[in-house]
């Protein structure tokens, strides 16, 4: 369950002028059309693509000791940001999952080959496009590592790839190998498809029940995505440029570097948007606290928070902690305020597949409505775009 309380921190404010512009966006958003696919949830993912990603993801948990996912940007931060919310802290997944192609660190690409050496390895690369520079590096040395390692036959159930449906090098390397294959919904960008093949068969693969991701956001109360997203363009207007999301459950950690790239890939764009940045309380009050308390006045925070009744009892404060880290948010809330920093506050009452579902569909629907508020194509990357060109042609 999500609750929302955009009400307590925000002083009177007229949202009547969004009214006319709402509607307008429900109406595209519902017309459906270029890009525009993952807001309905039936065009990310088919029963037959889900009934074979739970039979893949079955075979490879009974035998794999290590599951690679090399991919960046959509197609990786939305299966870690769910794995990491969902998985124990101390405890390894089986298989252990990793992930690869995030950076161009040699020395990570070497550790892992010797890594991965002595280990039953399964690798799941997501590209869409198929020529994103950093997976396709660590997946040639990746892959020649599994070459090395195993047969064609045995290659043929453990090097899996989603991509584009028709197009780009993956898609070649499908066709002359027989790999077993998902698809990145043509009309689906990286940042809107943790909910297609690209983040349920990682997910489904770390345990985690996609079924109740699915429906959480299915079930997702859109009217206040739609009341966030006006309210935080009501703020961006009153000269309030940076959005911290503010959690304080450190699982969530990946979920907001998920939402760093949803919001800031969607909205970044004409020298224009809210810059997203992440707290991860309590710790980073005792970081940024200090200059969202004192500093520039330019922030709002949009918080989640887990209520939910806790069962560890603190005897120095004859509380439980869970009780305490409530408090510990709403009164920051209320002191950051007092600092002209407004908090936007949604809490979910577990930590679950279902409410992450949730959150999922909420976020998708208001980055792409703050997108049409700023009047940028929401699901285009230009700036993304350009920074590639200059390093492929350096490189040639
Ligand atoms: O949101 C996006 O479209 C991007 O962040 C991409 O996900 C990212 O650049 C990776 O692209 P690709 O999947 O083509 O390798």
């Amino acid at each position: 369950m999500l609750k929302t309380d955009f009400s307590t921190y925000i002083k009177n404010k007229n949202y009547q002028s969004y009214e006319e512009k709402i509607k307008d966006i429900k109406i595209k958003l519902n017309n459906g059309g270029e890009m525009l696919d993952w807001y309905d949830i039936d065009k990310c993912i088919t029963e037959e693509e889900l009934t074979k990603i739970k039979k893949l993801s079955n075979d490879i948990r009974k035998d794999a000791e290590l599951f690679i996912i090399i991919g960046i940007g959509g197609s990786f931060l939305g299966a870690k940001a769910i794995i990491t919310a969902l998985s124990p802290y101390f405890i390894k997944n089986k298989p252990e999952i990793v992930f690869a192609g995030t950076s161009l660190s040699e020395q990570y690409l070497i550790e892992l080959l010797k890594y991965m050496e002595n280990k039953n390895t399964y690798v799941n690369v997501i590209s869409k496009s198929g020529t994103t520079l950093e997976p396709s590096i660590a997946f040639d040395l990746i892959y020649k590592k599994m070459q090395e390692k195993y047969s064609t036959d045995e290659l043929q159930k453990r090097i899996i790839i989603t991509t584009d449906p028709l197009k780009g090098s993956l898609r070649e390397l499908i066709k002359q190998k027989n790999y077993p294959s998902f698809v990145v919904p043509e009309q689906i960008g990286g940042r809107y498809s943790v909910l297609t093949a690209v983040g349920l068969l990682p997910i489904s693969v770390a345990g985690i029940d996609i079924d109740q991701l699915l429906l959480g956001a299915r079930n997702c109360n859109i009217d206040q995505a739609f009341k966030y997203a006006i309210i935080r363009d009501t703020l961006y207007n009153e000269g309030k440029l940076v959005e911290s999301f503010t959690f304080y459950e450190p699982k969530l950690e990946y979920f907001a570097e998920w939402l760093k790239q949803l919001f800031g890939e969607t909205q970044g764009k004409n020298k224009n948007g809210i810059l997203p940045i992440a707290s991860n309380n309590t710790r980073d009050l005792h970081s940024l606290g200090q200059f969202y308390q004192e500093g520039n006045p330019i922030i709002f925070e949009t918080v989640i928070g887990i209520e939910k009744k806790g069962n560890l009892k603190c005897s120095l404060l004859k509380k439980n902690i869970e009780d305490i880290n409530m408090i510990a948010l709403k009164q920051v809330a209320f002191a950051h305020l007092d600092a002209d920093i407004e908090s936007n506050i949604i809490l979910i009452d577990e930590l679950n597949e279902y409410n992450l579902g949730t959150l999922i569909y909420f976020f998708e629907v208001a980055a792409a409505t703050g997108g049409y508020l700023l009047n940028v194509n929401p699901f285009n990357q230009p700036g993304v775009t350009a920074y590639k060109k200059l390093i492929e042609k350096e490189l040639e």
